[in-house]
């Protein structure tokens, strides 16, 4: 049968015979209170109080959203707002249906009453974004169990089955510790097709290119104010640019980058996020003595590795980072930068009398430590 590409194929017939809360309403404390959904929103660690203040800000949960036992790269909550609602979250990678069942084994997963709620929160899923396919992310999820859940799964969702690459993720781990007992096992289904951390309009892909989390972060850090000038120094493919304009408008916005390739890749982001008319670019090194400037807010994020320039030459241009942006700034103006070198960067700051620093925050992306500092124009 056809996979339903909006959630609006075949009913699970399970969630219809059995009666069973579906994921929406489970948790529910009272029928005049609002319906609660426990979530799990995953995130770099890092930058979990930044996603806090923003799943607080976006979805207004009744309880602060809380990290998850054990782990460091993900918080759980309980939302009353409608799911969709959750991909505004730009700070967070992914979000999960969070479902529990006390059973022993996977196995008892695909009895019909526990295998209504994970269809049910699997539709719940295709209503935000449809998929066409789905996958494990599990211990075992190659063995005959997992082979019988998914086809259990094939049958009620009519959603494919695709080991390495399905849309739609379903997890399934051991439930939390609870002293003696059996923690049972968790089920948790990702909300929409790609997790939030893939942006749509990443049209080009730049070598190099920031995660765009963490410049959605470096936004939340700044603040947005609208009457903000705003700079994106070796702007690249114009991710930080895009995330600022995207969370709110700017007096001014530009990108400067040296290279025709990235000012390309920036041109075609910035359509696909419709902000073309948003944004000036500008082909420029830098450290041109004839760039204008007068910008309230500059983010940077100077080459690292061996993708664009080295090691050698960054510790020459993280300190010309620093005056050419002290050069460009207005009066009360901040920088925020976000780099690998964190020794060649620390060196510079201790050496440099024109910028203040305010606060540093570590991120840990993929086998990368890269900090985010906070600087103010003395
Ligand atoms: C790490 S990349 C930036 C990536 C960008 N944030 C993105 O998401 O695509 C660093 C950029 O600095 C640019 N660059 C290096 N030295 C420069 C200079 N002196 N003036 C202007 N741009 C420079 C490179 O061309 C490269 O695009």
């Amino acid at each position: 049968m056809p996979a339903p590409a909006s959630g609006r194929g075949r009913r699970p017939s399970g969630a219809r015979h059995h009666g069973r809360p579906t994921p929406t309403r489970r948790g529910a404390a009272r029928d005049d209170q609002p319906r609660e959904t426990p979530i799990e929103v995953t995130f770099l660690p890092g930058l979990g109080d930044v996603l806090a203040d923003e799943i607080a800000e976006v979805l207004h949960p009744r309880r602060p959203a809380a990290p998850v036992a054990g782990r460091d790269d993900a918080l759980a909550v309980a939302v009353s707002t409608p799911l969709a609602h959750t991909r505004r979250l730009t700070t967070a990678v992914a979000v999960f249906l969070v479902l529990h069942f006390d059973v022993p084994r996977p196995k008892s997963l695909t009895s019909g009453d526990h295998l209504a709620r994970i269809v049910e929160a699997m539709y719940a899923s295709l209503r935000v974004a449809g998929s066409s396919t789905f996958r494990f992310e599990a211990a075992g999820s190659d063995s005959s169990v997992f082979a019988r859940l998914a086809s259990e799964l094939n049958a009620a969702t009519g959603l494919k089955y695709d080991e390495k690459d399905g849309e739609l993720v379903v997890r399934v781990r051991r439930g939390p510790a609870r002293g003696e007992g059996d923690p049972g096992w968790d089920v948790l289904v990702r909300v929409g097709n790609r997790p939030l951390s893939a942006r749509p309009w990443r049209e080009a892909d730049y070598p190099g290119a920031a995660n765009a989390t963490i410049a959605a972060a470096m936004t939340r850090i700044a603040g947005v104010v609208p009457e903000d000038r705003v700079v994106n120094l070796m702007c690249g493919s114009g991710t930080l640019l895009i995330e600022r304009l995207l969370a709110g408008p700017a007096a001014a916005a530009v990108g400067i980058d040296d290279s025709n390739d990235a000012i390309a890749a920036a041109v075609e982001n910035l359509a696909a996020a419709k902000l073309t008319r948003a944004a000036t670019l500008i082909t420029a090194d830098i450290r041109d003595p004839q760039l204008e400037g007068g910008y309230d807010l500059l983010l940077a994020d100077p080459p690292w590795g061996t993708l664009h320039g080295s090691h050698a030459t960054n510790a020459e241009l993280h300190a010309d980072l620093l005056r050419s942006a002290h050069r460009l700034a207005a009066p009360g103006a901040r920088l925020l930068v976000l780099t690998h070198e964190i020794k060649l960067m620390d060196r510079c700051l201790r050496e440099t009398d024109q910028w203040q620093l305010r606060e540093v925050t570590r991120v840990f992306a993929k086998g990368h430590h890269p900090r985010i500092y906070v600087l103010d124009r003395v």
